[in-house]
């Protein structure tokens, strides 16, 4: 019989105990022991970001990460990122803008926006396109992310934005 090892932390929000191989990635962690499967597999090789957690609060790729360096920290995941039934403002302007196509990129894009709004209230553009350069997406073109969370900053700030109207209603 295989050997487990286990952990206790605390994962969006509640205090969480597992047991797994050691050798695990955390996101092999929390994708098959936990089974948040929010957390996308990608290039496994810390190239895609698509497996971005955040572990007290930072943006790591959970594929590059030991399941068990979790122990004792706090990590959130994207099925930690809205309030009950209230999505995220920036889960709802990727919603809106169409931000999220396929969505396999979508969770580690989101979290690492959180990351750079919880920092940063109001990033310019290259900001954004700096923070969000470590995860790819082949579906958007990108400029639907970049003005989503634009979007999701402004309203956080309490601010009205407007958008050009070929982003809310496409090229006519
Ligand atoms: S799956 Fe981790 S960076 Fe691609
Ligand atoms: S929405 Fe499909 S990879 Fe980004």
């Amino acid at each position: 019989m295989k050997q487990k090892t286990h952990i206790s932390f605390k994962l969006n929000g509640e205090q969480t105990e597992v047991a797994f191989a050691p050798h695990k990635t955390l996101l092999e962690v929390v994708r098959e022991d936990l089974n948040l499967t929010g957390t996308k597999h990608g290039c496994e090789l810390g190239e895609c970001g698509t497996c971005t957690v955040l572990v007290d609060g930072r943006s790591i790729l959970s594929c590059l990460m030991l399941g068990l360096e979790a122990e004792g920290r706090e990590v959130k995941t994207i099925e930690g990122m809205a309030e009950g039934v209230d999505l995220h403002p920036l889960q709802q302007t990727f919603a809106d803008l169409g931000a999220a196509q396929c969505g396999y990129c979508s969770p580690g894009f989101l979290l690492v926006a959180e990351e750079l709004l919880q920092k940063n209230p109001k990033p310019t553009r290259m900001e954004i396109q700096e923070e969000l350069s470590g995860n790819l997406c082949r579906c958007t073109g990108y400029i639907k992310i970049y003005e989503a969370v634009e979007l999701a900053a402004a309203k956080m700030r309490g601010e009205e934005m407007e958008l050009p109207h070929e982003s809310v209603f496409g090229i006519e």
